[in-house]
């Protein structure tokens, strides 16, 4: 099928390589010149393991072409995905202002029928919205319809999401529209939802904010585990076994980030007010996940004192590992923290060192190894759960720092392992060792 990805963003990019390798003729469309130059010589501006090696793959052979032109990207096409960004607006409600555009600009291009499927995040009753500004502003007598396609893939395992997901959800208005973006799937082979189009729309705010309350739910039992002497590690497992419950996104630690859970959770607060709707349980757990980096610090301050002047090394900044993105990351909290407490802060990531330096600046020193950032460090806070950091020897830490004491805000080591070193070790929601 001829399919255009308006967006080449995380979404849309990985969806555009995922539809090329599928055999499928790819047209991905931006604003951004240089990111399209880029494309064009098969280089990804995303860091995302197995895209650019894919990428590469589907140029040469036909199969993904890239390019900043409207008349080219959406006079040719019988799919055409927007997944542009619905980035934040200071009340926390999602910013439509790229979907108008692009729409905008598919109304006045488009040359031949064509589905216009809605990839991006956007609010219940969005693509109703959508459907309206296209068949108002088309310009040749076409026929156009609009489908709702939520996205589920992860950053750092974007790809392998794509062809392993659990679901696939279509909504759309008619059986017809519908019936070919599944047939734009086929390959994929994974179970299939047809719903109608707010539904669709809803399933995607109502699955991140349910795997952030888990997250935040685990995060508070952390935090009372601490105080009761329990041990989150076990009192994970033994929940996540419970088959209605599930192991998965019950790991305790500093809070979510990026790009999704925060900006959607906000998103389905506002979208529940314009209805009436006090949404209560989302609001608290929005609360919890603010507060969770802050418990780290305080835990710090309550076994050193004051942080001013002293050397504190940050290990890990992005958001989650295998990604280098540093949007609402919680380690990136911490660093900020500890700026404003005076601390003189020494950062180390393996890859999301430049995104930490165009938001932050030169108010922390860059260290381009662990050993680098922890030595002579009175203090180490670990934010994101990289595995080289995982894998970091212990004993490293009491041989280079200048007193030995992590604060480990992703659980990173083994807590009877830690017994055995002789150094402060507090985690979350296990016993601290002092
Ligand atoms: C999330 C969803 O998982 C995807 O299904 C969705 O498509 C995507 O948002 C989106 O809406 O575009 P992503 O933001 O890439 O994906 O990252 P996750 O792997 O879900 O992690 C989000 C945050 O939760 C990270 O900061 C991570 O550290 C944290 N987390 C995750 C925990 O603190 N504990 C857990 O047990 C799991």
């Amino acid at each position: 099928m001829k399919v255009t990805v308006a967006g080449t963003g995380y979404v849309g990019l990985v969806t555009g390589v995922c539809l090329a390798e599928i055999g499928h003729h790819v047209i991905c469309i931006d604003v951004d010149e240089a990111k399209i130059k880029m494309l064009q010589e098969a280089k990804s501006p995303i860091y995302e393991p197995g895209l650019e090696e894919m990428l590469s793959k589907n140029i040469k052979k036909g199969n993904i072409f890239f390019t900043t032109s409207p008349e080219y990207a959406y006079s040719n096409c019988e799919i055409i995905i927007i997944a542009v960004g619905t980035p934040e607006k200071p009340d926390g409600s999602a910013n439509l202002t790229y979907i108008e555009a692009v729409s905008r600009k598919i109304a006045e291009n488009i040359q031949q029928d064509s589905i216009v499927v809605i990839k991006s995040t956007v609010p219940v009753g969005t693509n109703d919205w959508i459907n309206n500004l296209i068949q108002t502003n088309l310009q040749n007598r076409h026929f156009v319809e609009v489908v709702s396609n939520p996205e589920f893939l992860r950053e750092g395992s974007a790809i392998s999401d794509t062809f392993n997901g659990d679901r696939i959800v279509i909504g759309s208005s008619s059986k017809y529209s519908g019936d070919i973006v599944e047939a734009m799937y086929t390959s994929f082979n994974r179970p299939i939802l047809r719903t109608n189009i707010r539904s669709s729309e809803m399933i995607k705010y109502a699955s991140n904010a349910f795997l952030a309350t888990k997250i935040s739910f685990i995060n508070e039992i952390a935090n009372i585990c601490e105080k009761l002497g329990a041990n989150i590690e076990d009192v994970s497992t033994g929940i996540g076994l419970d088959k209605r419950i599930g192991k998965q996104f019950l790991q305790a630690g500093i809070g979510y980030g990026g790009s999704c859970f925060p900006k959607d959770t906000k998103a389905l607060v506002q979208l529940a007010g314009n209805v009436e709707h006090e949404f209560e349980l989302l609001e608290s757990v929005i609360k919890v996940n603010n507060h969770q980096p802050l418990l780290l610090i305080q835990k710090a301050k309550e076994i050193v004192g004051q942080l001013e002047g002293k050397k504190v090394a940050v290990l890990g900044l992005a958001f989650k590992p295998n990604t280098d993105d540093i949007r609402e990351s919680a380690s990136v909290v911490i660093v900020n923290q500890l700026i404003e407490n005076g601390a003189i802060v020494y950062v180390y990531d393996p890859i999301a060192i430049s995104n930490v330096k165009k938001t932050i600046g030169e108010s922390v020193k860059y260290c381009s190894t662990i050993d680098e950032a922890i030595g002579d460090a009175e203090l180490t806070f670990i934010g994101t759960e990289w595995s080289e950091i995982k894998k970091y020897p212990v004993i490293n830490y009491k041989r280079l720092m200048k007193t030995p004491m992590i604060f480990d805000g992703r659980n990173c080591y083994d807590l009877d392992e830690m017994k055995n070193h002789g150094l402060v070790y507090v985690s979350i929601g296990r016993e601290a060792i002092l």
